[in-house]
């Protein structure tokens, strides 16, 4: 199709970043988005639409036929297997399928897939009966892991020092349902040390193209203290992430992956994301997600210099070995800004203020327009993100651009990328 319209499923920072990407094409028409922010809406059409309402999604394809493409980004509708329906309704979709999204979606998968496949990852047992699985966390040695297997929002993993907390993370997980997802199953983990990076790459299912490493700030506040979040910021790339680990990690871990799946007839096409962990004795494999992260997406995008629409036509038409896909030589910091409280309870509505931020980029989070002014919509508000030299001249842009945004009531850590 000549210049196809996009739409791109997800109301995010990474969504954002994904948007404001694609809208640098030549190739693309119109993009939508489902369901946009105010940010995004200066760039997209935002689309009132819930990224799980299936059938509004159809529907609303149905009624845009120059509509080419449809970027899934999100886990929940992956997992759920948005794209499998779009193929068979033969719409253009681009991320895995649900039977290759499930690499994130259940840990107890992910973890057999490694095993099964010399993979490096953390030793672990699944457990399904309650019984058994406090008698073993009675009698393990710790700090161990006690992981939900299902999708948990990022919630779902739990270090334990001793006994009495890995029994909580269980009953939360097997006898309560917190996460909602009726999935009493746990995966229960050694406890690895060492720095920890994640590389996300594009794969046709044969090629596979990392791009540059990240690393996210799980914690709320400075000097990783508080509770985890979604992510409140991150870098890229990874100074510790050198060409040697990735050589390394393409043979041992990358290219495995992948291969497995094809034999598994569960072939990844998309964006997969490796969450590794580096320990004394090797690099090991802490997840797998089926899609870009967040907020890892706002930092690693804009380094890119290639068309992202070219590489996700590679990617669907499996020619990803025939381009070369570019990225700049810089140092990207992002910082996110969230609501007071997040990630518990905190208030929407509170006004936003964006003064002038040179040449950082705005990615809007939980945003929306309330007569015509931006107001907070969620608890990661805004990610902000600046690129330089190094990771101290792009943390000196991004911190001075944040001197000119305000979310009331907000905060951001001041350490994304301190340490590095
Ligand atoms: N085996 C492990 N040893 C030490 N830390 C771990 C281990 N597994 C997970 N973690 C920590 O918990 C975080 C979340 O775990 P992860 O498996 O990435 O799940 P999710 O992102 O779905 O919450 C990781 O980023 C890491 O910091
Ligand atoms: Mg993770």
């Amino acid at each position: 199709m000549e210049k196809p319209d996009i739409l791109v499923i997800g109301g995010g920072g990474r969504e954002h970043a994904i948007v404001h990407a694609l809208k640098k094409s030549p190739r693309a028409g119109r993009i939508y988005c489902a369901p946009s922010n105010a940010g995004i809406d200066e760039e997209a059409e935002g689309v009132a639409l819930a990224v799980s309402d299936f059938k509004g999604i159809l529907a609303f394809l149905a009624g845009h036929p120059r509509i080419g493409l449809t970027f899934v980004a999100p886990d929940n509708p992956l997992a759920d297997g948005l794209v499998n329906l779009l193929e068979e309704h033969g719409h253009r979709a681009f991320g895995p399928r649900a039977e290759a999204a499930v690499i994130e979606a259940s840990k107890k998968f992910s973890k057999q897939l490694m095993k099964e496949n010399h993979i490096p990852t953390a030793a672990y047992e699944t457990f399904a009966d309650y019984k058994k699985a406090e008698e073993y966390v009675l009698s393990a040695k710790y700090p161990l892991v006690v992981k939900a297997d299902g999708l948990a929002y990022g919630k779902g993993v739990t270090i334990c020092r001793h006994p009495a907390e890995a029994l909580k993370a269980l009953k939360d997980i097997m006898l309560d349902d917190v996460f909602g997802n009726h999935n009493p199953c746990v995966v229960i983990e050694e406890f690895l040390t060492g720095r920890e990076v994640s590389v996300l790459a594009f794969t046709d299912g044969r090629t596979i193209k990392t791009m540059p490493s990240s690393q996210d700030h799980k914690r709320a506040y400075d000097g990783d203290k508080g509770p985890n979040t979604g992510g409140m910021g991150a870098f890229s790339p990874s100074p510790y992430y050198t060409p040697e680990m990735d050589a390394y990690a393409k043979e041992h871990i990358y290219l495995p992956t992948i291969e497995a799946l094809n034999r598994m007839g569960r072939t990844f096409k998309g964006v997969i994301y490796f969450g590794l962990m580096m320990c004394a004795d090797g690099i090991k494999v802490l997840e797998y997600n089926a899609r870009f992260g967040d907020p890892e997406t706002q930092a690693v995008l804009p380094l890119l210099k290639t068309d992202l629409l070219e590489i996700i036509d590679a990617v669907l038409d499996e020619k990803l070995d025939t381009l070369d896909i570019e990225w700049s030589d810089r140092t990207a910091v992002t910082v996110v800004y969230a609501s007071g409280g997040y990630p518990g309870k905190y208030e929407k509505g509170l006004p936003v203020t964006i003064g002038d931020v040179g040449e950082c980029y705005v990615y809007h989070a939980g945003t929306k327009l309330a007569d015509g002014k931006i107001v907070t919509n969620g608890g990661r508000v805004l990610c902000v993100t600046a690129l330089g030299n190094d990771i101290a001249d792009a943390r000196n842009k991004v911190y001075a651009a944040l001197n000119n945004i305000r979310v009331e009531g907000g905060f951001y850590r001041t350490d994304i990328g301190l340490k590095e």
